[in-house]
């Protein structure tokens, strides 16, 4: 009988919990894939147990693959497969903790605490934490990860059995993730906020609880903050908390509920974009413009940040970019003047047709058009199978960008440079 993921799971931890076990863990070289076999061997020969070689190597691979969450700090840290694909990156775990360190909490519960990523940024910003897990070995490498802070505590317990009078403030990011179906391994991603670990519901149950401490009006929310999937309906939510989307690298990441004194005042929705330039934000207020009314095609086409969309800011952004939309149900913006914008990718536009596969491959091959990137929106067309019939190498060594849409109701290709670009 196959042994279950928990037990795999256990197995590759506890050889590492041991002072020995330990010792060598840290004792491994960087982790290189074409070493492990003769790694493995050459520690059996000198008298590790195979168990605990098979502990070591694992978490010295996980440890590599941390790194680009956690930095230099996943060289000492210890990881399970599954907590390390839920922990919030430490930067972004950094914002989180600035939220709570400037509305001035001092002590943080951080219900479902994984293995600790956002509970460290926490720490490390000198908040007193409360970790909480409920299950056993994510608590027993919380607690190894956390070591270095003494102004933490790590529990083996349920959110749902906190006393919101121990901490001004809580931290939730439930799991989103459930076994896919029919399946002992993997897993599927949750949409349904009430699916989530611990519900959506409890979440502001809770901070309704936290704010009602200390008799202040019933329905007061407290410091309370939670992680929430990209996908989460505004219109869900209470009026009064903010709802900030954040993408780092242009990949939206999270919607963050921010309640109480962690909200900003009168701010509904915000949008948090980190690329390479640092972060920029947009905020939705009352008096924030609303949907951007739609126009003709001009000289420059933007493609809003995820984020930017996802917080219902695109009227904001059009006005900040002067830009109107080509169709009102479709994200894309265009204006006649180039703005550059970190909110917002750029292209200059070239050319614009109707959807014609012949139209298409004659354009492509008068111009020597032979490195397409494909991008789409409002469109069944799928850019790989485009790009197969195409078969574009053959036509020149020439960049562009095709962008395939609606524009006033019938679908159409823009051909396309992004800013920065030597045709932009
Ligand atoms: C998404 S992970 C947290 C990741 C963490 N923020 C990090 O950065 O490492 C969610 C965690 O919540 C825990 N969990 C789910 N439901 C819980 C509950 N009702 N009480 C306590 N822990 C819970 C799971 O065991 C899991 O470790």
């Amino acid at each position: 009988m196959p042994s279950a993921p928990a037990d795999d799971a256990a197995r590759a931890i506890e050889p590492l919990l041991h002072p020995q076990g330990w010792a060598l863990l840290n004792s491994l070289p960087p982790y290189r894939e074409q070493d492990v076999l003769s790694r493995s061997s050459s520690l059996r020969e000198a008298g590790h147990s195979p168990e605990l070689v098979s502990a070591a190597l694992t978490q010295s691979r996980l440890r590599a693959r941390g790194e680009e969450k956690f930095g230099e700090f996943a060289r000492s840290m210890l990881f399970t497969e599954h907590g390390l694909e839920q922990a919030t990156r430490l930067p972004v775990a950094a914002l989180h903790a600035e939220r709570f360190q400037r509305a001035g909490v001092s002590a943080v519960a951080d219900l479902g605490c994984g293995i600790g990523g956002d509970a460290m940024a926490l720490a490390g910003l000198g908040l007193d934490v409360r970790a909480v897990d409920r299950d056993p070995l994510t608590v027993a490498v919380a607690t190894v990860n956390l070591r270095p802070f003494p102004s933490t505590a790590v529990h083996l317990g349920s959110a749902e059995d906190h006393d919101p009078a121990l901490t001004d403030g809580i931290w939730l990011d439930p799991a989103r993730r459930a076994p896919a179906r029919g399946s002992a391994r993997g897993a599927r991603r949750l949409h349904d906020p009430e699916e989530y670990e611990p519900p959506l519901s409890f979440v502001l149950d809770l901070a309704r609880r936290l704010g009602e401490r200390g008799g202040a009006a019933p329905g007061t929310l407290g410091a309370l903050g939670a992680k929430l999937g990209p996908a989460v309906d505004r219109s869900a939510l209470p009026e009064e908390v903010e709802v900030q989307w954040l993408s780092l690298h242009g990949s939206v990441l999270e919607a963050v509920l921010w309640c109480g004194p962690l909200a900003r005042e009168g701010v509904r929705s915000s949008a948090l974009v980190i690329g390479r330039e640092g972060a920029h934000r947009l905020d939705l207020r009352a008096d924030s413009p609303g949907d951007p009314v739609p126009g003709a095609l001009g000289d420059h086409l933007y493609e809003p940040d995820g984020a930017v969309i996802r917080a219902g800011l695109l009227g904001a952004l059009a006005e900040r970019l002067g830009a109107r939309t080509l169709d009102p149900t479709i994200a894309y913006l265009t204006a006649d003047r180039r703005v550059d914008s970190p909110l917002a990718r750029g292209y200059a536009v070239r050319d614009v047709m109707p959807f014609s596969i012949k139209a298409l491959t004659g354009y492509l091959r008068e111009h020597r058009i032979g490195v397409l990137e494909i991008k789409k929106r409002g469109t069944a067309v799928e850019p790989e199978e485009l790009r197969r019939r195409l078969r574009p190498r053959r036509f020149g060594d020439e960049a562009a960008t095709l962008v395939l849409t609606r524009i006033a109701g019938e679908q159409s290709v823009i051909v396309a440079s992004p800013h920065g670009s030597t045709r932009a």
